[in-house]
């Protein structure tokens, strides 16, 4: 079963495991805290990586196993990593009647990934959410947790084109 689970757990980027000992340091003593502790690698590296999942396992003494079902519980864990700009598009029922799907369209064939993906140059993580609290403004997308509501297709079209345009200006 572990061994299922490791092979399972992707590793796509060296991480640094001094920072991972670091975070368990802070938690090492306080055995309710580990969602906190994983809550900071997953912020700190964007996902959970399998290292730093191994590291934890071993330095608390808890079963991967266990890890592994508490990062595939809560839907804020990855266990793939996030680009370095998360897109959330709202598909809740307000947001949905306005045209939500042909605005998760535009974005999937704009940076061509499906929902839950992220684009190849690490740049884009694309999800739905079903509501962001300001349903007023649907069809409404975050990026990086900045709301653009009342949405048209070419609007979001622009917005990922934008965000391409300045990426390759600050490269
Ligand atoms: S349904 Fe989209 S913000 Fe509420």
């Amino acid at each position: 079963m572990v061994d299922e689970i490791k092979k399972g757990l992707q590793v796509t980027m060296q991480i640094n495991i001094e920072k991972v000992d670091q975070i368990i340091g802070k938690y090492q003593e306080d055995s309710s805290a580990l969602i906190r502790l994983l809550q900071e690698i997953n912020r700190e590296f964007r996902y959970l990586p399998k290292e730093a999942l191994l590291r934890v396992a071993e330095k608390l003494d808890i079963p991967l196993s266990q890890l592994y079902s508490m990062a595939t519980f809560y839907k804020s864990f990855k266990l793939t990593p996030s680009g370095q700009h998360e897109i959330h598009v709202c598909m809740g029922t307000a947001c949905h009647v306005r045209g939500a799907q042909k605005i998760l369209d535009t974005l999937t064939q704009k940076l061509h990934i499906l929902p839950g993906e992220t684009t190849a140059d690490g740049q884009y993580t694309l999800e739905t959410v079903n509501c962001l609290g300001a349903c007023a403004l649907g069809p409404l997308v975050t990026i990086d947790g900045k709301y653009t509501g009342k949405l048209k297709p070419k609007d979001a079209e622009k917005l990922v084109g934008g965000l391409y345009e300045k990426n390759s200006e600050s490269s």
